[in-house]
């Protein structure tokens, strides 16, 4: 095949690939890396080491961090042959939302250590392909100013993260600013009541928290501030002592959750959950949905691998939508958890080294390489939609 000819016009997604190849005849190569090991030796070799391990560095010795990957690599593909995959759908409707793809953008915080645009970068990149991004509450730019970002490409489809501080007022307060800047559903992660012993971080002694990034939405918040004696701007160190003692709310249970309900309409998910009990649990209270995550092994090290914990979610979930993150590298690794019985996956990591090396740009082109991959070992696969992503698609080795 000649790689000017474009066999797959009615798939977007995977003809990322022949514009690749048709840039090449005319002399031009990809700026990004396009494999993942390589996207993320340039990041280590642009950042600097503190930010680039805060990104790349897990809990303990790494062990879940590494488990994450492993768990992938024990499952295979079986493609099958002879059925009519000329046009793919990957669409979705996802607790009402219309999805191009079954792909979101995890809520990754402070990405100001890795490029001064942050998340008003990853915004643009998200809405101009009609992807969900959700933002973190540790933001590097209040969350106003980042659906403001999006709107001036697209419409913008943002999630907001919460992580659930002191003071049920800060609480309200930050829902409400969400629901008025046009976040349209609420996800709360569970896993980080308090922060994970991450040897990295702490051998470099870096917290970018402490050194006032990553808290736009705490010192732009009218509840954070009436309890300073002065705005942030002119007692910076007093606004960051008062956001370590307001961070997490680290007594909530699961019955803290019918207060939640009670400030919002929106949809509510639950990040971070691994154990079926707790999947029934946040179905029981009447959850919209729930994201199976270990904080990409960021958390607890020695935790199980994220996907190992999919099927029996999904068992333990009924009719609630899973959604999955931690360790997805490729758009086979997509396919997998997707045929494990997710419902669309989290990118974490991989757009992150794309913002650091091209702002917008790499993210952009990280997420239409996962996009393009996903679209083609479906294709190959013989699957022409999401229904036909089953456990039958995969074996498991050993
Ligand atoms: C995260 N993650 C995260 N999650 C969250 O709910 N709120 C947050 O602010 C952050 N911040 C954050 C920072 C960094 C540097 C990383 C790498 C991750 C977790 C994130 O949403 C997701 O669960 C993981 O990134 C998934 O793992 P992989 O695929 O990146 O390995």
């Amino acid at each position: 095949m000649s790689p000017t000819t474009d066999n797959s016009s009615n798939n977007p997604f995977a003809n990322y690939q022949f514009e690749i190849y048709n840039e090449g005849l005319a002399g031009k190569l990809p700026t990004l890396p396009i494999a993942f090991t390589e996207l993320e030796q340039r990041a280590r070799e642009k950042l600097d080491r503190g930010a680039f391990d805060y990104v790349a560095g897990g809990a303990g010795a790494e062990e879940t961090m590494r488990s994450n990957r492993e768990a992938f690599g024990r499952w295979r593909i079986a493609p099958r042959m002879l059925r009519n995959v000329e046009s793919r759908n990957l669409g979705l409707n996802l607790l009402g939302f219309d999805m191009p793809a079954p792909l979101l953008i995890a809520p990754v915080g402070v990405l100001s250590i890795v490029h001064p645009e942050a998340e008003l970068a990853v915004a643009r990149a998200a809405s101009s392909m009609g992807l969900t991004m959700l933002l973190s509450t540790v933001s590097s730019y209040p969350l106003e100013e980042v659906s403001r970002s999006a709107a001036t490409t697209e419409t913008f489809r943002g999630w907001f993260q919460l992580y659930w501080p002191k003071n049920r007022d800060f609480v309200s307060s930050l829902l409400h600013r969400a629901e008025q800047a046009g976040y349209s559903a609420l996800v709360v992660t569970l896993d980080s009541k308090f922060l994970g012993w991450r040897p990295r971080d702490l051998a470099g002694s870096y917290l970018p928290f402490l050194r006032g990034a990553g808290i736009a939405n705490y010192i732009s918040d009218p509840i954070f501030c009436a309890g300073l004696k002065c705005p942030p701007a002119e007692d910076m160190a007093s606004a960051i002592l008062h956001w370590t003692q307001l961070f997490s709310e680290t007594n909530i249970t699961w019955d803290d959750l019918k207060f939640l309900r009670a400030q919002t309409r929106l949809p509510i998910l639950l990040k971070g959950v691994l154990h079926a009990d707790d999947v029934r649990r946040a179905a029981d209270f009447g959850m919209d949905a729930i994201v199976v995550s270990n904080h990409g092994g960021r958390q607890v090290d020695g935790a199980v691998a994220a996907l190992d914990c999919l099927p029996g979610a999904v068992a333990g979930a009924g009719k609630m939508p899973v959604l999955f993150d931690s360790g997805i590298r490729s758009g086979a690794d997509i396919v997998k958890a997707l045929a494990l019985g997710a419902k669309a996956v989290l990118i974490g990591r991989p757009y992150v080294y794309g913002l650091a090396l091209g702002g917008e740009a790499g993210v952009k082109a990280v997420l239409r390489g996962l996009l393009a991959e996903l679209d083609l070992t479906m294709a190959l696969s013989g699957i022409p939609d999401l229904d036909g992503l089953t456990p039958e698609l995969l074996e498991k080795v050993h």
